[in-house]
């Protein structure tokens, strides 16, 4: 039910078209009109309507015109009318049904797991609200009344300023204000910058086998792109696939290789450089989950060791909340501009004061002060998983465990992928399986956790219900 705005004030406007070579009396025109926004919901019930010698002249007509209207739509039933108040859509007026509300989705008991392990869900409960309320505060206090205009495509210069600092800091980047891009997450750095690449005559994408689906593979696509598959073994990207690698642009996460965990090593990295130097091909590092690092020493960002080669794109989605669509990309000097005119093409820009407030958020310590406080918590959920793999399901192989918010575990030769997902679900356990983000098929299969939005006894019984789904055979 639309909640009763009997007492609110009028809407101001009702932009009705009048016709006036239409032959069809004025005061039916108005009365069609109202009607059949109040049918649709466009009108919904009890919203007071403009008073009428305010609607007359906004429609320049004369307020009898107006008055004759209501009375008709009063007389039917669709407008309430009391002596010197508004007058109100009636709250039983008809709505077509086209425009009820929809239903609130339901879900069946299959489709509601009792433990979730999908990737993905970052733990938005502990999202650092009062520390942001205090930078939203801040902003809207102290923005200047013209920052809130139209933007350029680059981004706010102060959210620039900070990311550079942050990420030169934490990661070793090689970044300035001027080679950072602000964008609506990871997902649209790569959309843009494969658009860009396509402009300039780029026909192939390389990307790792496996990785993410919903990204650069589809959007390649639709770019008319062609997209090869460049195995991954237990250290990120096999760099010996390179020798024959014929691409404009190679996406990597070389931090922590998505999904199977791989870090590359420093002499892959090098080698990467090398191909890209060779080859001329752009290399995108996606460092979506870098901030998580548990029992390894930092491994910095390859944008570092060769700016001019490598595009590094980083998201908030992991670290705040992924409904944020905050995200960077630094990019090598010449591809700025014609990045940064593909941004404002797409959306004008990303929100003004988002991009404040994370400045502020940043430069105060904040995003800092947040990930030290995440880290032993998600380290403490994967020491849990861990603990409880190897107590009920040690046939199992968990990789890439040193960093991230999820692991891969590989299923032994005996376990098919997609049984084990399904015999799962039947105990109340979603897990997803590595095959889906293959390009080639592979005859190991493997099942990738997501940790970090599970409490630790949520873990355990998981991961209990997985190996009785195991034990219980097909
Ligand atoms: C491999 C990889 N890259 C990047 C991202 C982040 O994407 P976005 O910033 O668009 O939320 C994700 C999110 O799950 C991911 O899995």
């Amino acid at each position: 039910m639309p909640r009763s705005r009997t007492n609110s004030s009028p809407v101001s406007e009702l932009a009705i078209e009048l016709d006036r070579d239409d032959g069809e009396a004025l005061h039916r025109q108005v009365e069609v009109s109202i009607r059949e926004r109040i049918r649709s919901g466009a009108l919904p019930a009890g919203i007071a309507l403009p008073p009428t010698r305010a609607l007359a002249a906004e429609l320049r007509v004369t307020r009898g015109v107006v008055v004759e209207a209501y009375a008709q739509l009063v007389a039917e039933g669709y407008l309430t009318s009391r002596g010197g108040g508004y007058t109100h859509v009636s709250p039983t007026a008809t709505v077509a049904p086209a425009a009820t509300a929809p239903p609130p989705p339901t879900r069946s008991a299959a489709a509601d797991p009792i433990v979730d392990f999908g990737y993905g869900r970052a733990n938005l409960a502990a999202f650092p609200r009062a520390a942001w309320l205090r930078s939203v505060r801040r902003v809207l206090t102290e923005t200047p009344d013209e920052r809130l205009g139209y933007l350029d495509g680059r981004g706010a210069i102060e959210l620039r300023t900070a990311l550079a600092a942050y990420l030169n800091r934490v990661r070793g980047t090689n970044a300035t204000a001027e080679t950072i891009v602000i964008t609506n997450g990871y997902a649209q750095a790569v959309s843009l910058l494969l658009g860009v690449l396509a402009a300039e005559g780029g026909a192939t994408v390389a990307v790792e086998d496996p990785s993410a689906s919903d990204d650069a593979r589809p959007i390649a696509d639709a770019l008319g792109m062609k997209v090869v598959g460049v195995p991954v073994g237990d250290d990120g990207v096999r760099v010996d696939a390179l020798a024959d690698l014929d691409a404009d642009a190679l996406i990597l996460t070389p931090s922590h290789q998505w999904p199977t965990g791989g870090v590359l090593s420093p002499a892959a990295r090098a080698e990467v450089l090398a191909w890209s130097q060779r080859t001329g091909a752009l290399v995108l590092e996606d460092d979506y989950d870098a901030e998580y690092r548990y029992d390894r020493a930092p491994i910095g960002a390859i944008q570092g060791l060769g700016p001019d080669r490598v595009a590094y794109a980083g998201t908030a989605s992991k670290t705040l909340a992924p409904g944020f669509r905050l995200g960077w990309i630094v990019l090598p000097p010449r591809l700025v501009q014609p990045f940064a005119e593909a941004k404002l093409l797409a959306d004008r820009g990303s929100p003004i004061l988002d991009q404040l407030t994370f400045a502020d958020f940043l430069s105060r310590g904040e995003f800092d002060r947040h990930l030290r406080r995440m880290r032993p918590i998600y380290r403490s959920r994967r020491d849990a998983l861990l603990a409880a793999l190897a107590e009920h399901l040690p046939e199992l192989e968990p990789a890439g465990i040193a960093a991230g918010l999820h692991l891969v575990a590989w299923l032994p030769d005996d376990l098919d992928e997609a049984t084990v997902i399904a015999a799962a679900a039947r105990e109340g356990v979603a897990v997803a399986g590595v095959s889906p983000y293959r390009l080639s098929p592979a005859p190991r299969g493997g099942l990738v956790f997501g940790y970090s939005n599970l409490e630790e006894r949520q873990i355990a019984d998981g991961v209990e219900r997985l190996a009785r789904a195991i034990a219980g055979g097909p």
